[in-house]
């Protein structure tokens, strides 16, 4: 989702911020950066960027380690994340993430992945930020394989907002992981959700027949019964802060 943060109460770089600052952090993980609108304003000593296709002119990146000196020490790679974790496996081994904001493809297998990929190398007391977890309306629901794919379809409701199918790699997760994950979304920003590691996972394969079965839920389900995705106001973010 293309959105001007600063307009946002309790938005994704504040909520991400604020876990960095509490736990000290000091290794940060980006998966789809974009324009780097979340990437750069993020304090961290080591911040790691990955989208296929940055829109970063280098200006932009002089400015930010203007604005913000650690933007200096940033790794950029451009790939899909699918072949980063595949080909850069020994780097982000030793890179060890201790947060990562997962906001590159918007459908379901696709954020899923990113998810299971990303808790391989996670530090135990990691956090997995994941955006787009509450859809803004039916139309922002819809699977596609990109927002411009999306918003060729001229759904009835469309606003040009698009979260896709994100939302339902939240319930996978509950289902499949409810005695390892801790899973919230909380309810800014198009959901944020908020993923920590409560015992080790050692099986990161999808399971197909879990996979389609969620895959069949709805955006009406969703909005009947958000508690689905463990729906908690932004406040909430107090309590999982003190963990
Ligand atoms: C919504 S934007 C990210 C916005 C940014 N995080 C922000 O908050 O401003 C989504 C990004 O995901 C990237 N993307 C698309 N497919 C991807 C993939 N397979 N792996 C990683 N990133 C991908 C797109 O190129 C796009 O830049």
């Amino acid at each position: 989702m293309f959105i001007k943060y600063k307009f946002k109460i309790m938005n994704r770089v504040e909520l991400i911020q604020k876990i960095i600052d509490k736990k000290n952090f000091t290794r940060y993980l980006e998966i789809g950066s974009y324009k780097g609108e979340s990437f750069f304003p993020i304090k961290c000593k080591r911040k790691v960027a990955v989208d296929p296709k940055f829109y970063i002119p280098l200006k932009r990146k002089l400015k930010w380690i203007y604005i913000k000196p650690s933007n200096f020490f940033n790794k950029y790679f451009e790939y899909t994340s699918d072949d980063f974790f595949k080909n850069k496996s020994s780097f982000i081994k030793k890179y060890k993430p201790e947060i990562v904001f997962v906001d590159g493809l918007h459908t379901f297998k696709a954020s899923l992945l990113d998810v299971l990929n990303s808790l391989k190398y996670l530090s135990n007391d990691g956090v997995i930020v994941m955006h787009d977890c509450l859809p803004p309306n039916k139309a922002g629901a819809v699977y596609a394989n990109s927002f411009i794919e999306a918003g060729k379809m001229n759904l009835e409701g469309w606003t040009g907002e698009w979260t896709g199918d994100v939302w339902k790699t939240i319930i996978y997760l509950k289902e499949k992981y409810k005695e390892v994950l801790s899973i919230t979304v909380l309810d800014t920003d198009y959901g944020l959700g908020y993923i920590t590691i409560k015992s080790s996972i050692t099986n990161f394969v999808i399971d197909e027949s879990i996979f389609d079965e969620v895959n069949k839920s709805t955006y009406e389900e969703l909005i009947t019964d958000p508690s689905i995705i463990n729906l908690k106001d932004k406040e909430y973010h107090h309590i999982l802060l003190q963990d």
